[in-house]
């Protein structure tokens, strides 16, 4: 299972890919969680990424290109994968091309998540997340058992992502629609649209229809 999931900031990528990944035992690649990690480690990558992702912007494609064809590299991506946040530009599909001919494979399918600026501006001023294993809550939506704090083992602290906050908001979702036409032009045989409004059963759903019926 090789998919990638294209969608504004906000529609629910992470969240479907963390369910799918889990379900079908495959890793879920997020250039987003991969950033943020390196930021907050100080690694040279995190250093060069940091001002554009708290800003909104998009991080430079040499740098998400080598951090995807590194991690697509790893073994436990022989069998599939789930890419969450990339390709962000046309220069980053081309690129994913040229890794995917490089390890002898290719996409299976894309999934673009739809759902309108009001619906993900709210999910995201309300999201928060654990900072050890990334999962994703919402304060109204889904609220984690206890207050604050991560349902899973770890039992983490939640946080509010310095990104999310309105003005911010605005910034990346003119960049990732700015970049839409010309990212999905590239995968126009195999892009499936997904009602990202829908509860999130219902996505997954929706998302393992279209992986059964199409594959
Ligand atoms: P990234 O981390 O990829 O952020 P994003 O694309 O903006 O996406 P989000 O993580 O905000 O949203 P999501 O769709 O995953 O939603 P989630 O499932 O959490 O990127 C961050 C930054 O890194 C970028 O701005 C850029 O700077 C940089 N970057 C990353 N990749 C890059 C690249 N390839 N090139 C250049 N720069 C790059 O859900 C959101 C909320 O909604 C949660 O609270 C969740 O609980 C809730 N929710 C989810 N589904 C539902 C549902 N069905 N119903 C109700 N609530 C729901």
């Amino acid at each position: 299972m090789r998919l990638l999931f294209l969608g504004p900031p906000g529609s629910g990528k992470g969240t479907q890919a963390k369910i799918i990944s889990e379900k079908y035992g495959i890793p879920h690649i997020s250039t987003g969680d991969i950033l943020r990690d390196a930021i907050k480690n100080g690694t040279p990558v995190g250093q060069r990424a940091k001002n554009y992702v708290e800003s909104g912007g998009l991080v430079p494609d040499d740098v998400i290109v080598d951090i995807i064809h590194e991690r697509l590299s790893h073994s436990d991506a022989g069998p599939g994968f789930i890419l969450d946040g990339f390709p962000r530009t046309s220069a980053q599909a081309l690129a994913l091309f040229g890794v995917m001919c490089q390890l002898k494979t290719t996409i299976q399918m894309v999934i673009r998540f739809d759902c309108p600026d009001e619906v993900v501006i709210e999910r995201i001023c309300g999201r928060r997340i654990c900072p050890v294993c990334n999962t994703s809550y919402h304060i109204k939506h889904k609220p984690p058992k206890n207050d604050g704090f991560c349902d899973k083992k770890d039992g983490a602290a939640l946080i509010q992502r310095d990104d999310d906050t309105e003005t911010t908001i605005h910034r990346r979702l003119d960049k990732y629609y700015n970049a839409l036409e010309s990212i999905q032009t590239h995968f126009s045989d195999i892009l499936f649209e997904v009602n990202a409004c829908q509860s999130e059963e219902e996505v997954t759903k929706t998302i393992e229809e279209h992986w059964n019926g199409n594959r």
